[in-house]
């Protein structure tokens, strides 16, 4: 009897042992909004690109409200969790999530939308991964000379009222949001110093929505009509609401219906985007997207699992991670892309 007490108790220690040793470590991964095209995209990529067994991820979405937000991160904090990914709702209103991490000593990967300077320096266990908006505007610059021929003194036939200059209405994101407001004023001053005119009839605020920019696209199209030669997006899913109305509306018309825009022979709008989703790459193969920059979530991802594997385990980052600005700041380019690019 003795013999087989003692037998038990060392099965059980040996259980809550291995219990112990394989016991995952959660990390939470705080989504703004579901709904957003690249977010989903960007998630998936940062399962996929998991490379790592020390963590698991799991998922919250914050259903673009900062309430929603806290609550989720007062909810995850009561879990004491080794580090959290979160991708605010308002990248201005971080400073209580910070205030918390900092009280509870957990260290915070921001993704996506970037909080203030003062913010992330406010504690020394924040971190953020993400892109130069300004890079994205330079690129979006680039494929819009390329599109109008290349020489500021002469456009060719996209500049239709042969004016010189190119009027164009562009669909901003966000207000507030680093890259709305960065990609929108730095593209139109990327051009005008490459000394392209440009005519900016109006600026919608789209919220990088493709349902807003469709509706915010019928109204431009009844207030400007012909006179637009240019879209510029901010992102490429309200890019793809503005091609979905300017296709109802006759400004594509695949004229020998072979699913494809032939631009030497049928007729279109020149609409360019960001984020390289692949719903829009496949618009750029049928000639209805002019061309959009790649918001690299790919890199990103992979940045994110290394940092966090770093945090999890307790690696000494400037060992692993020589691309780590300050101490903080993982920055990931952007790459254009055009059909000329394949
Ligand atoms: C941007 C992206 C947008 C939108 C936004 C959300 O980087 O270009 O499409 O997803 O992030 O914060």
């Amino acid at each position: 009897m003795k013999k087989l007490i003692i037998a038990f108790l060392f099965i059980s220690l040996g259980l809550f042992l291995t219990g112990c040793r394989t016991k995952e470590v959660e990390v939470p991964l705080i989504i703004y909004d579901y709904d957003d095209l690249y977010m989903q995209q960007f998630e998936e990529l940062i399962y996929d690109n998991k490379n790592y067994n020390s963590y698991r991820f799991e998922s919250y979405d914050s259903k673009n409200s900062q309430i929603i937000q806290n609550d989720i991160i007062n909810d995850v904090f009561l879990d004491n969790p080794r580090v959290i990914i979160v991708n605010p709702v308002d990248r201005l209103g971080v400073y209580p999530i910070i205030e918390k991490a900092k009280e509870k000593d957990v260290p915070i990967i921001f993704i996506n939308r970037e909080p203030l300077k003062e913010d992330m320096y406010s504690y020394d266990q924040l971190f953020y991964v993400g892109a130069k908006p300004e890079q994205s505007a330079i690129f979006q610059a680039d494929i819009i000379i390329d599109l109008f021929g290349g020489n500021s003194y002469y456009l060719n036939e996209l500049d239709k009222n042969n004016d010189n200059n190119i009027q164009c209405v562009i669909l901003k994101g966000e207000p507030g949001h680093q890259d709305a407001e960065i990609r929108t004023e730095r593209v139109v001053q990327e051009l005008t110093d490459r000394g392209f005119h440009i005519d900016i009839l109006i600026i919608e605020e789209a919220y990088f929505s493709q349902e807003i920019a469709k509706e915010k696209m019928t109204d431009l199209l009844v207030e400007f009509g012909n006179t637009i030669e240019l879209v510029i997006s901010n992102n490429d899913a309200m890019a793809i609401g503005a091609i979905e109305v300017l296709k109802e509306e006759g400004y594509f018309v695949d004229e020998n219906d072979n699913g494809v825009i032939d631009r030497d022979t049928e007729t279109w709008m020149p609409v360019v985007g960001i984020d390289g989703l692949p719903i829009a790459l496949e618009l750029i193969d049928q000639g209805y997207l002019s061309g959009t920059v790649l918001n690299d979530s790919k890199s990103m991802a992979l940045a994110i699992n290394e940092l966090t594997n770093a945090l999890v385990t307790g690696e000494k980052l400037s060992d692993i991670m020589s691309d780590l600005e300050d101490d903080k700041y993982i920055w990931i380019d952007y790459k254009k892309y055009t059909p000329n690019d394949k």
